[in-house]
């Protein structure tokens, strides 16, 4: 039975990883939160894991406040890019595939068409820039690495963008969001599924980890902005909320977003045969997850 390790265990994807691992008896689970692992510490980080044979490391651990990051570089560049080598050695060391997650912020150059893995990054900020050197370790220290680029992730577990403003219509019915900005949302759940998927392909030998190690984009399929995301989580929890569409430079952020960050997948679908669901549709999902709770 192949065993699959998870870090970053109480962050929404991870939670998402734990959600679906109850209907994956066929694998060996171990979660790790930031207590009992925390990625930056390596010693620690050898402790917790050595007890376990673990074929596959999911690090789903990182620093992932992208305005705050703007006044907290060394945290957020000693957990994203230190953190990321840390692990990217321990794997490498003891023959365990590392999957690593990575934003589509790393691209940022001003490219007004999907954007591929081979396209120019320009991060700009500080968090973003620490993804890229988090890549960067991983492709540098660990030959059986799968590193996914994705977007606007949200959960029902966890916080994101969904559930603080659902949460925030209780108080207040107005709303404004920016309509300058385009990318494509992703439910976590959509993206531990097909991370799951990948490596069951890999375990019955569908995929040979030494072809297909490297960088994908992935993100639910479709477009929007902001102001249509936000329009539509009102729309599918029944609130009744008006939301104004603004520009960017109405608003005030200490980081600065791309204007289109549209994912290009291409990549994912040649090499795994992968179609994400559409925003919308797994939208509603999600909608649906959070009033069962
Ligand atoms: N959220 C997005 O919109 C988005 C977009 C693009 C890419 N991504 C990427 O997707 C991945 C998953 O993100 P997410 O949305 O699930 O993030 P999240 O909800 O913020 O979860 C991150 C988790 O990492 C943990 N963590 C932080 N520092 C750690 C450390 N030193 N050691 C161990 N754990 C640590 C946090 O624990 P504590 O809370 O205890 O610190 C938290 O549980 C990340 O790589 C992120 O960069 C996210």
């Amino acid at each position: 039975m192949a065993t699959i390790g998870i870090t970053g265990a109480a962050g929404q994807l991870g939670q998402e990883f734990a959600f679906l691992s109850q209907y994956l008896p066929k694998y060996n689970f171990i979660f790790f939160d930031s207590e009992e692992l925390d990625i930056t510490d390596k010693n620690q980080l050898i402790k917790e894991l050595e007890d376990y044979d673990i074929d596959f490391l999911v690090n789903c651990a990182a620093y992932t406040k992208v305005d705050q990051a703007e006044s907290e570089s060394d945290l957020a560049f000693k957990t994203n890019r230190d953190g990321a080598a840390n692990l990217a050695e321990y794997c490498d060391d003891n023959d365990i595939i590392l999957i690593h997650f990575s934003s589509d912020y790393v691209y940022h150059n001003g490219l007004n068409r999907p954007l591929k893995e081979q396209d120019e990054v320009n991060p700009q900020g500080v968090y973003a820039a620490s993804k890229l050197a988090g890549e960067q370790e991983v492709l540098k220290r660990c030959k059986k690495s799968l590193i996914f680029r994705t977007s606007w992730v949200y959960s029902s577990f966890g916080s994101n963008f969904v559930k603080k403003i659902l949460n925030a219509s209780g108080t207040q019915t107005e709303f404004n969001m920016v309509y300058d900005q385009i990318g494509c949302p992703t439910y976590a759940r959509d993206l531990a599924n097909q991370v799951l998927n990948i490596i069951d392909g890999i375990v019955v030998n569908e995929y040979q980890i030494k072809e297909c190690s490297g960088v994908y984009n992935i993100t639910n399929s479709g477009v929007t902005s902001w102001y249509d995301f936000s329009r539509q989580v009102f729309q599918l929890s029944g609130k009744q909320c008006s939301i104004n569409p603004i520009l960017s430079s109405a608003f005030s952020s200490p980081a600065v977003r791309p204007h289109y960050s549209v994912l290009d997948q291409s990549k994912l679908k040649e090499q795994f045969g992968i179609v994400m669901p559409h925003w919308l549709d797994s939208l509603a999902k999600c909608i649906k997850a959070l009033n069962d709770i």
